[in-house]
Protein backbone atom coordinates (compact mmCIF):
# COMPACT_ATOMS: atom_id res chain seq x y z
CA UNK A 1 0.00 0.00 0.00
CA UNK A 2 1.40 3.44 -0.87
CA UNK A 3 2.93 5.39 2.35
CA UNK A 4 0.34 8.61 1.32
CA UNK A 5 -2.82 6.97 1.90
CA UNK A 6 -4.75 7.63 4.95
CA UNK A 7 -5.08 5.30 7.38
CA UNK A 8 -7.70 2.87 8.65
CA UNK A 9 -10.89 4.29 9.33
CA UNK A 10 -13.97 3.65 7.25
CA UNK A 11 -13.55 7.09 5.57
CA UNK A 12 -9.75 6.15 5.31
CA UNK A 13 -10.50 2.59 3.73
CA UNK A 14 -12.93 3.78 0.87
CA UNK A 15 -9.73 6.46 0.48
CA UNK A 16 -7.59 3.50 -0.38
CA UNK A 17 -9.79 1.67 -2.27
CA UNK A 18 -10.35 5.30 -4.82
CA UNK A 19 -6.59 5.37 -4.55
CA UNK A 20 -5.72 1.58 -6.20
CA UNK A 21 -8.41 2.44 -8.32
CA UNK A 22 -7.01 4.90 -9.91
CA UNK A 23 -3.41 3.68 -9.90
CA UNK A 24 -2.20 6.34 -7.65
CA UNK A 25 -3.79 9.12 -9.70
CA UNK A 26 -6.17 11.65 -8.00
CA UNK A 27 -9.58 10.49 -9.15
CA UNK A 28 -11.26 12.34 -12.12
CA UNK A 29 -13.46 15.39 -10.61
CA UNK A 30 -16.68 15.88 -12.21
CA UNK A 31 -15.64 19.62 -13.83
CA UNK A 32 -18.45 21.92 -13.87
CA UNK A 33 -19.01 25.50 -14.08
CA UNK A 34 -17.52 27.78 -11.31
CA UNK A 35 -19.51 30.72 -10.93
CA UNK A 36 -18.19 33.77 -8.33
CA UNK A 37 -21.34 34.97 -6.86
CA UNK A 38 -19.14 37.92 -5.23
CA UNK A 39 -18.07 40.02 -8.38
CA UNK A 40 -21.34 38.62 -11.00
CA UNK A 41 -24.31 41.25 -11.24
CA UNK A 42 -27.14 41.39 -9.52
CA UNK A 43 -29.15 40.50 -12.73
CA UNK A 44 -27.13 37.70 -13.22
CA UNK A 45 -27.04 36.40 -9.90
CA UNK A 46 -30.71 36.70 -9.99
CA UNK A 47 -31.28 34.86 -13.48
CA UNK A 48 -28.82 31.98 -11.89
CA UNK A 49 -30.34 31.45 -8.79
CA UNK A 50 -33.91 31.76 -9.97
CA UNK A 51 -33.29 29.23 -12.84
CA UNK A 52 -31.39 27.03 -10.48
CA UNK A 53 -33.36 27.05 -7.44
CA UNK A 54 -36.36 25.17 -8.56
CA UNK A 55 -39.09 24.72 -8.30
CA UNK A 56 -40.58 27.55 -5.85
CA UNK A 57 -44.11 27.54 -4.87
CA UNK A 58 -45.41 30.85 -5.62
CA UNK A 59 -47.01 33.46 -2.58
CA UNK A 60 -50.16 35.01 -4.93
CA UNK A 61 -50.44 37.58 -1.59
CA UNK A 62 -53.49 39.96 -1.83
CA UNK A 63 -52.95 43.35 0.64
CA UNK A 64 -54.84 46.33 1.41
CA UNK A 65 -53.82 49.84 1.26
CA UNK A 66 -55.10 52.43 4.22
CA UNK A 67 -57.93 53.29 1.64
CA UNK A 68 -59.49 49.82 1.71
CA UNK A 69 -57.89 49.26 -2.09
CA UNK A 70 -57.35 46.12 -3.17
CA UNK A 71 -53.53 44.48 -4.35
CA UNK A 72 -52.45 41.43 -5.68
CA UNK A 73 -49.17 40.01 -6.61
CA UNK A 74 -47.18 37.09 -6.92
CA UNK A 75 -44.16 36.06 -5.07
CA UNK A 76 -42.19 33.12 -5.64
CA UNK A 77 -39.24 33.77 -3.09
CA UNK A 78 -41.73 32.37 -0.58
CA UNK A 79 -41.94 29.55 1.66
CA UNK A 80 -43.34 28.23 4.72
CA UNK A 81 -40.61 27.64 7.54
CA UNK A 82 -42.33 26.49 10.84
CA UNK A 83 -45.90 25.52 12.70
CA UNK A 84 -45.51 26.63 15.90
CA UNK A 85 -46.20 29.56 15.26
CA UNK A 86 -47.11 28.54 11.46
CA UNK A 87 -45.01 30.91 9.48
CA UNK A 88 -44.33 31.99 6.03
CA UNK A 89 -42.16 34.39 4.58
CA UNK A 90 -41.61 35.60 1.02
CA UNK A 91 -39.13 38.35 -0.54
CA UNK A 92 -40.58 41.31 -2.57
CA UNK A 93 -37.56 43.24 -4.14
CA UNK A 94 -37.34 46.73 -4.03
CA UNK A 95 -38.37 48.94 -7.10
CA UNK A 96 -35.41 50.99 -6.60
CA UNK A 97 -33.16 52.14 -3.72
CA UNK A 98 -35.55 52.35 -0.61
CA UNK A 99 -38.77 52.23 -3.31
CA UNK A 100 -40.79 48.94 -1.80
CA UNK A 101 -43.11 47.19 -4.41
CA UNK A 102 -47.31 48.09 -3.61
CA UNK A 103 -47.29 44.76 -1.64
CA UNK A 104 -44.64 45.68 0.75
CA UNK A 105 -45.85 49.20 1.02
CA UNK A 106 -49.33 47.63 1.76
CA UNK A 107 -48.21 45.53 4.70
CA UNK A 108 -45.78 48.05 6.39
CA UNK A 109 -48.86 50.33 6.99
CA UNK A 110 -51.54 47.40 7.79
CA UNK A 111 -49.18 44.76 9.16
CA UNK A 112 -51.54 42.22 7.29
CA UNK A 113 -51.65 40.13 3.91
CA UNK A 114 -53.25 36.95 2.13
CA UNK A 115 -51.11 34.13 0.72
CA UNK A 116 -53.09 32.69 -2.30
CA UNK A 117 -52.02 29.65 -4.26
CA UNK A 118 -52.58 28.92 -7.52
CA UNK A 119 -53.34 26.22 -9.72
CA UNK A 120 -53.17 25.75 -12.84
CA UNK A 121 -56.51 26.27 -14.09
CA UNK A 122 -56.02 30.03 -12.56
CA UNK A 123 -52.61 30.52 -13.40
CA UNK A 124 -52.50 32.85 -16.42
CA UNK A 125 -54.63 35.21 -14.16
CA UNK A 126 -52.24 34.56 -11.30
CA UNK A 127 -49.19 35.80 -13.94
CA UNK A 128 -51.41 38.35 -15.16
CA UNK A 129 -51.73 40.20 -11.30
CA UNK A 130 -47.80 40.50 -11.48
CA UNK A 131 -48.25 43.54 -13.94
CA UNK A 132 -47.01 47.43 -11.99
CA UNK A 133 -49.93 48.98 -12.20
CA UNK A 134 -50.04 52.66 -10.50
CA UNK A 135 -50.31 52.32 -6.32
CA UNK A 136 -53.98 52.03 -5.78
CA UNK A 137 -55.28 50.29 -9.90
CA UNK A 138 -56.46 47.20 -8.86
CA UNK A 139 -54.63 44.18 -10.73
CA UNK A 140 -57.70 41.86 -9.63
CA UNK A 141 -60.59 44.05 -11.49
CA UNK A 142 -57.53 43.82 -14.56
CA UNK A 143 -57.21 39.97 -14.69
CA UNK A 144 -60.73 39.58 -14.44
CA UNK A 145 -60.80 37.89 -10.22
CA UNK A 146 -62.63 37.95 -7.74
CA UNK A 147 -62.21 38.92 -4.09
CA UNK A 148 -63.96 37.80 -0.60
CA UNK A 149 -63.39 38.70 2.80
CA UNK A 150 -61.32 37.37 4.85
CA UNK A 151 -62.20 35.89 8.07
CA UNK A 152 -59.92 37.31 10.41
CA UNK A 153 -58.24 40.33 8.49
CA UNK A 154 -58.77 43.30 6.41
CA UNK A 155 -57.04 41.78 3.78
CA UNK A 156 -59.27 40.13 1.36
CA UNK A 157 -58.61 36.70 -0.31
CA UNK A 158 -59.10 35.49 -4.03
CA UNK A 159 -62.12 33.53 -4.61
CA UNK A 160 -60.86 31.35 -7.60
CA UNK A 161 -57.88 30.21 -5.22
CA UNK A 162 -57.93 26.60 -3.63
CA UNK A 163 -55.92 27.99 -0.83
CA UNK A 164 -55.37 31.31 0.99
CA UNK A 165 -53.49 32.14 4.04
CA UNK A 166 -54.88 34.58 5.98
CA UNK A 167 -51.33 36.33 8.21
CA UNK A 168 -49.76 39.21 10.39
CA UNK A 169 -46.59 40.69 9.86
CA UNK A 170 -44.37 39.42 11.98
CA UNK A 171 -41.41 41.30 11.00
CA UNK A 172 -40.24 42.53 7.81
CA UNK A 173 -36.00 42.56 7.42
CA UNK A 174 -34.54 45.13 4.46
CA UNK A 175 -31.19 43.55 3.58
CA UNK A 176 -30.07 45.33 0.92
CA UNK A 177 -32.44 45.71 -2.02
CA UNK A 178 -34.47 42.93 -0.51
CA UNK A 179 -37.34 43.00 1.86
CA UNK A 180 -38.39 39.43 3.76
CA UNK A 181 -41.40 39.89 4.76
CA UNK A 182 -42.10 37.00 7.52
CA UNK A 183 -45.74 36.34 8.51
CA UNK A 184 -47.75 34.58 10.90
CA UNK A 185 -50.86 32.34 9.44
CA UNK A 186 -53.84 32.74 11.28
CA UNK A 187 -56.83 31.64 9.74
CA UNK A 188 -56.80 29.19 6.21
CA UNK A 189 -59.63 29.09 3.84
CA UNK A 190 -59.21 25.04 1.80
CA UNK A 191 -61.62 24.54 -1.29
CA UNK A 192 -63.92 21.75 -0.68
CA UNK A 193 -62.86 18.35 -1.70
CA UNK A 194 -58.65 18.99 -1.00
CA UNK A 195 -58.54 17.68 2.93
CA UNK A 196 -60.00 15.57 4.57
CA UNK A 197 -61.82 17.05 7.27
CA UNK A 198 -60.98 13.98 9.72
CA UNK A 199 -57.60 13.51 9.31
CA UNK A 200 -56.47 16.86 7.06
CA UNK A 201 -55.03 14.64 4.55
CA UNK A 202 -54.40 15.82 0.88
CA UNK A 203 -56.38 14.06 -2.11
CA UNK A 204 -53.10 14.40 -4.16
CA UNK A 205 -55.26 14.25 -7.01
CA UNK A 206 -57.67 17.12 -6.14
CA UNK A 207 -54.38 19.56 -5.94
CA UNK A 208 -52.28 21.16 -8.41
CA UNK A 209 -50.53 24.11 -7.69
CA UNK A 210 -48.14 25.63 -9.83
CA UNK A 211 -44.26 26.07 -9.59
CA UNK A 212 -42.00 28.88 -10.72
CA UNK A 213 -39.13 26.94 -12.76
CA UNK A 214 -36.08 28.91 -14.60
CA UNK A 215 -35.92 32.38 -15.37
CA UNK A 216 -37.79 34.10 -16.60
CA UNK A 217 -41.19 32.52 -17.11
CA UNK A 218 -41.28 28.93 -16.72
CA UNK A 219 -43.44 26.97 -14.24
CA UNK A 220 -44.31 23.82 -13.58
CA UNK A 221 -47.22 21.58 -12.95
CA UNK A 222 -47.35 19.32 -10.43
CA UNK A 223 -49.86 16.48 -11.37
CA UNK A 224 -46.97 14.15 -11.30
CA UNK A 225 -46.34 13.18 -7.46
CA UNK A 226 -45.04 10.26 -6.06
CA UNK A 227 -44.85 8.89 -2.70
CA UNK A 228 -41.41 7.93 -1.03
CA UNK A 229 -40.94 7.22 2.63
CA UNK A 230 -37.98 8.11 4.84
CA UNK A 231 -36.13 5.90 6.61
CA UNK A 232 -37.24 4.97 10.35
C1 LIG B 1 -44.62 33.96 -10.88
C2 LIG B 1 -44.01 35.25 -10.45
C3 LIG B 1 -43.23 35.30 -9.31
C4 LIG B 1 -42.67 36.51 -8.88
N1 LIG B 1 -41.89 36.51 -7.75
C5 LIG B 1 -41.39 37.67 -7.30
C6 LIG B 1 -40.61 37.70 -6.10
O1 LIG B 1 -40.38 36.69 -5.43
N2 LIG B 1 -40.15 38.91 -5.68
C7 LIG B 1 -40.42 40.06 -6.36
O2 LIG B 1 -40.01 41.12 -5.91
N3 LIG B 1 -41.15 40.07 -7.48
C8 LIG B 1 -41.65 38.90 -7.96
N4 LIG B 1 -42.42 38.90 -9.09
C9 LIG B 1 -42.75 40.19 -9.73
C10 LIG B 1 -43.89 40.90 -8.99
O3 LIG B 1 -45.07 40.10 -8.99
C11 LIG B 1 -44.20 42.24 -9.66
O4 LIG B 1 -43.09 43.09 -9.47
C12 LIG B 1 -45.46 42.92 -9.19
O5 LIG B 1 -45.76 44.02 -10.06
C13 LIG B 1 -45.36 43.49 -7.79
O6 LIG B 1 -46.61 44.04 -7.49
P1 LIG B 1 -46.91 45.16 -6.41
O7 LIG B 1 -46.08 46.38 -6.75
O8 LIG B 1 -48.38 45.36 -6.56
O9 LIG B 1 -46.51 44.58 -5.08
C14 LIG B 1 -42.93 37.71 -9.60
C15 LIG B 1 -43.71 37.65 -10.76
C16 LIG B 1 -44.24 36.45 -11.19
C17 LIG B 1 -45.07 36.39 -12.44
Amino acid sequence: MPESLPGPGEAGWRAAEVFLLYGGAPPPLPLGMEIDFDTLSPADRYKVLASLVTPRPIAWVTTVDHEGRVNAAPFSFFNVFGSNPPIVAFAPGNKGPGLPKDTARNIRATKEFVVNIADEAIGEKMVATAESLPHGESEIVAAGLRVVPAAKIEAPRIAEAPVSLECREWATLEIGNNRLVIGTVHHVHVRDGLLDPETLRLDHSAYSPLGRMASPDWYCRTRDQFEMPRPD
